[in-house]
């Protein structure tokens, strides 16, 4: 069975702790939290600020997930913000492994994002450090996109690569997320299913996440 996290990218801003109680209450394993800074992608979600208040009302742990370039230059606030995961994207840090070591280091788990057309096998050399491995099944930037489907086959890939090292790091993926899809990525070898549009428009967003935990 998958743990969800639920992206508050797709939240209703205005009623953000509303929403945040939602989750709390909800079978959420993780609260998905999308920084996005107009630069690494097309859009600008939200910052330092937004991630406070919505950790000092989470009874989840805070899954952040940093579509930013140079992250490293915001790592420990993001730490003190509550992250209790911190992913950064692979085509964003030059010095992954220090990037890595840094997250390590100021107690939060370490995480890496692959955009779509990146290969796993890029990943062969970090993956031991890591706690988490993000894959994306849309192009970074945007909620409510339709789902890649090579996406499996990078996770099967990924999945072999775990089994091969004997690694214990997650597989995370994110974008599109439906329960069309959910049980196919899961049998696969996902852990982690993020899911911002499918929960937030549904008519009844805990009973979609509860649908997508018994994919
Ligand atoms: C995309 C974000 C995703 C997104 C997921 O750049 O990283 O977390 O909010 O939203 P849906 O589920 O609507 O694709
Ligand atoms: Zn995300």
């Amino acid at each position: 069975m998958a743990e969800i996290a639920p992206s508050i990218l797709a939240a209703d801003f205005a009623n953000l702790q509303r929403d945040v109680e939602m989750l709390n209450a909800s079978a959420a394993g993780y609260i998905h939290v999308d920084i996005m800074d107009g630069m690494f992608v097309p859009n600008i979600s939200f910052g330092i600020p937004v991630c406070e208040a919505v950790y000092k009302h989470a009874q989840k742990p805070l899954d952040v997930h940093l579509m930013i370039e140079q992250p490293d230059r915001y790592l420990a606030d993001f730490k003190k913000a509550g992250a209790s995961g911190i992913t950064v994207h692979y085509e964003a840090c030059p010095h992954l492994h220090r990037t890595v070591q840094h997250i390590r280091e100021l107690g939060a788990e370490p995480g890496v994002a692959l955009n779509p057309h990146t290969p796993v096998d890029n990943l062969v050399d970090i993956l031991g450090d890591v706690s988490l491995v993000l894959i994306m099944s849309v192009n970074p930037g945007f909620g409510g996109q339709k789902f890649i489907e090579n996406t499996y086959r990078k996770v099967a890939h990924l999945r072999s690569l775990r089994e091969k090292f004997g690694y214990t790091f997650k597989i995370e993926v994110d974008g599109g997320v439906n329960p069309g899809n959910a049980p196919l990525l899961i049998k696969e070898g996902v852990d982690i299913l993020v899911a911002g549009s499918f929960v937030f428009n549904a008519p009844d967003p805990a009973e979609a996440i509860r649908l997508l935990k018994s994919s």
